[in-house]
């Protein structure tokens, strides 16, 4: 079966097309294209909405040519199966761009349309055959196995979702403030870094030293598996207050090297602790990490050997390839395949307060 996927949840516009034969094996990209609108939004350090809708509607149908012309289909009567589409949650005005694209092409080609839950989308980007490109514990010959549980790592998520089966979820986990990539994109903006910041802070960080700064670990020891960044934040801020540090014009740049690593522990110290904390309760197979954060290559580590130092081969961790770490149309297409709820194109709409 061949998916045409279409994301166009905030600032990205992605199409690609996966094709997947059974359920128990992971499905084959055949192609992946992504416009961003990242730099217009990197000037005004956020994303302004009507901004990103915009570029949605400059970019969806030359991405949808792209994708499929790079999978070696026709554009006029593409020899594909089913549209999935990504319907929510996300800024309306972007989501309206790919669901209202979506909806036509379906009508057009007769094809049916799969609505796709973009925080699924994250999850089943791990369900891709693509090498991760890092160690042999990045498993790509096969899925993850259920029970399994899910870390989603985004820019407005952070989510513990256990997965008892493709259409059996349950969130037993998240975030009482700000998700983890907002963490990472506030505290950027604070220390006067480019938006998106994560990324960012990242590649610093690797001249920085982790210890430098003892920064709070919010929500450790809490009984659930919720999780807190808000306090981070306020402490970065206060630390930069009370010393006057100035950043600009490249000062101090062993000094911010040493913040963003230690921040950066902070954020990943406390992600690892509660998810491994449920990997235990809820004694599960699979550990499926996705969403921006989790293009994080410290955090694949820590992840990587905490599992084996905690529980040995029992569990295996799955992170998407980096570059589908972030938004793209592919898992979109991915989730669709496995979770496979097929409608007509008239009973799709996009819904941006969407949940799991
Ligand atoms: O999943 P995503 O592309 O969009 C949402 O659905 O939100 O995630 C974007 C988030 C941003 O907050 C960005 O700063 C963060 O992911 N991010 C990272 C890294 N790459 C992207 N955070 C930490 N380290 C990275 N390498
Ligand atoms: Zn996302």
């Amino acid at each position: 079966m061949k998916i045409l996927g279409i994301e166009t949840s905030c600032d990205e516009t992605g199409a690609a097309v996966i094709e997947g034969k059974t359920k128990d094996q992971p499905v084959q990209l055949l192609s992946n294209v992504v416009a961003t609108s990242l730099a217009k939004h990197a000037q005004t350090g956020g994303i302004i909405p009507e901004i990103a809708a915009r570029e949605q509607v400059k970019y969806i149908l030359p991405v949808v040519t792209e994708a499929l012309t790079n999978a070696n289909l026709s554009i006029e009567r593409p020899d594909i199966d089913v549209i999935a589409v990504t319907y929510g949650p996300g800024l309306i005005g972007s989501l309206l761009v790919g669901v209202e694209t979506a909806k036509t092409l379906s009508l057009l080609w007769d094809i049916p349309l799969i609505p796709v839950n973009h925080l699924y989308g994250h999850i089943y980007a791990s369900f891709i055959s693509e090498d991760s490109g890092l160690d042999s514990t990045h498993v790509r010959e096969t899925i993850p196995q259920f029970p399994a549980l899910s870390l989603v790592v985004s820019g407005g998520h952070t989510d513990l979702v256990l997965l008892r089966g493709h259409m059996d979820t349950e969130v037993i986990g998240g975030t009482r403030d700000d998700a983890a990539g907002e963490a990472f994109d506030k505290i950027g903006r604070l220390l006067g870094l480019s938006y998106p910041a994560g990324p960012v802070i990242s590649k610093l960080a690797e001249q920085g030293n982790p210890k430098a700064f003892m920064l709070p670990r919010p929500m450790w020891d809490s009984k659930d598996f919720d999780f807190s960044f808000s306090g981070l934040k306020t402490s970065v801020f206060n630390l930069t207050k009370k010393h006057a540090w100035d950043f600009s014009n490249g000062q101090n740049k062993q000094l911010l090297a040493d913040l963003c690593a230690s921040v950066q522990q902070a954020i990943i110290d406390v992600l690892v602790q509660k998810t491994l904390q449920a990997v235990k309760k809820y004694n599960v197979q699979s550990l499926v990490i996705g969403g921006g954060v989790s293009a994080n290559s410290r955090l694949r580590e820590k992840f990587d050997l905490e599992v084996i130092r905690l529980f040995d081969k029992n569990v295996t961790v799955y992170f998407p390839t980096p570059i589908l770490s972030t938004d793209n149309a592919a898992m979109i297409a991915s989730a669709g395949f496995y979770r496979d709820n097929t409608l007509s194109w008239k009973e799709v709409t996009a819904d941006p307060e969407l949940y799991y």
